[in-house]
């Protein structure tokens, strides 16, 4: 499956760019890998009274709406925005809090779902405020992880995919708000 985009990004000088979308990890291949994770998660957490699960929007949105349907456990599901690339393609490594939780995590067992691990400034800056709130327990998920990237030592508890240095689009990512409904994981190739 592949797919074609044009998008208007700050990396580019305001230019638009037209790309192609090459199919990387395919719509079943995530299935069946989320059905693994939210076993070990499922594992992980057996005894808990009630999981918080934890959002970072928006890229997460796709990978949180299918983890929580195959984790049999209370869960409650909450949302957090920290600021993103905007429209480039290249981590700002200034992370800010654009919208925060609705509910408490004191005390509770938490778990933060991102999109991609990819610098890693963004997760490391969140997990390091939500410790600050003192959760009983916080672990992280990502769906994908770019380890060549990595500029801050941080690691999800648990992984999905770990990918080389492309930037990827499709399952909730986007390309300056882009390919966000694209069923699978496709690099994106400038043509
Ligand atoms: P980090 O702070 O550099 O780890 O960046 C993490 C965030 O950057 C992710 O949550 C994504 O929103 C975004 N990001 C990183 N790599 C890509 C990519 O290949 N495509 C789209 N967004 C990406
Ligand atoms: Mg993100």
């Amino acid at each position: 499956m592949s797919a074609t985009g044009a998008a208007k990004s700050r990396g580019s000088g305001g230019l638009t760019r037209t790309y192609a979308i090459d199919e990387m990890i395919s719509a079943k291949t995530i299935a069946a890998r989320i059905e693994e994770l939210s076993r070990e998660i499922r594992t992980s957490f057996a005894g808990t009274d009630k999981l918080i699960v934890v959002g970072l929007l928006r890229g997460s949105f796709v990978f949180i709406a299918d983890l929580v349907r195959e984790i049999d456990l209370n869960v409650e599901v909450d949302f957090l925005e920290a600021s993103s690339y905007g429209d480039s393609m290249e981590s700002s490594r200034e992370v800010r809090i654009l919208k925060d939780l609705r509910g408490e995590i004191g005390g509770r067992d938490v778990l933060v779902v991102e999109d991609i691990v990819d610098t890693g400034f963004t997760l490391s800056h969140v997990v390091h405020l939500l410790h600050s709130r003192e959760p009983r327990r916080l672990e992280t998920i990502a769906l994908l992880d770019k380890p060549s990237r990595r500029e801050v030592d941080i690691r999800a508890t648990w992984t999905g995919f770990e990918i080389p240095d492309e930037f990827v689009v499709g399952y909730g990512i986007d390309y300056a708000q882009r390919n966000r409904n694209l069923p699978f994981i496709g690099k994106v190739r400038f043509t």
